[in-house]
């Protein structure tokens, strides 16, 4: 079985720049080894350019998981769920992400860095990461959703 490695990437836009940099930080500072897929700044880009190279790499289990950023989450998510291994959870609060993990095991969490504030989203990455697959039902509904 192939394993995936540990390293969290991260890909934002510009609106979710700040909160990247924040989060960068915070999960560095919790022992947490990320890879930063950029945007490397403020000045506005097109989400599609660096959402797609994390969700890719997820998709091909490079990575077990990543994080995506955007102003609302919407634009970021709608890129990485094109991939069929990827399933991408908008996360605004810490029991949607608890679930995202608990029922869908969702391998990309979206942060809409305009509406949570950075403490919330590192309470939000946290409450996915400690939060376990509960399997069973989930599973066979997670294994319908590829278009075969
Ligand atoms: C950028 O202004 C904004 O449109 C983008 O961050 C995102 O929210 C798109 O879905």
């Amino acid at each position: 079985m192939v394993k995936c490695c540990d390293l969290i990437p991260v890909a934002c836009d510009h609106a979710g720049f700040e909160l990247k940099e924040y989060l960068k930080k915070a999960l560095t500072e919790k022992g947490f080894e990320i890879i930063d897929m950029g945007t490397y700044s403020s000045e506005s880009v097109d989400y599609p350019d660096f959402v797609h190279p994390l969700a890719k790499a997820v998709n091909d289990c490079i990575y077990k998981f990543g994080i995506v950023i955007c102003g609302t989450a919407n634009g970021v998510s709608m890129v990485a769920n094109k991939y069929s291994n990827v399933r991408c959870a908008i996360c605004w609060n810490e029991e949607i992400a608890r679930l995202a993990k608990n029922h869908n095991n969702a391998n990309i969490i979206a942060l809409p860095a305009r509406f949570v504030t950075k403490e919330e989203a590192l309470k939000i990455f946290d409450s996915y990461f400690n939060a376990v697959f509960e399997g069973g039902r989930h599973q066979r509904r997670i294994e319908k959703i590829p278009i075969k």
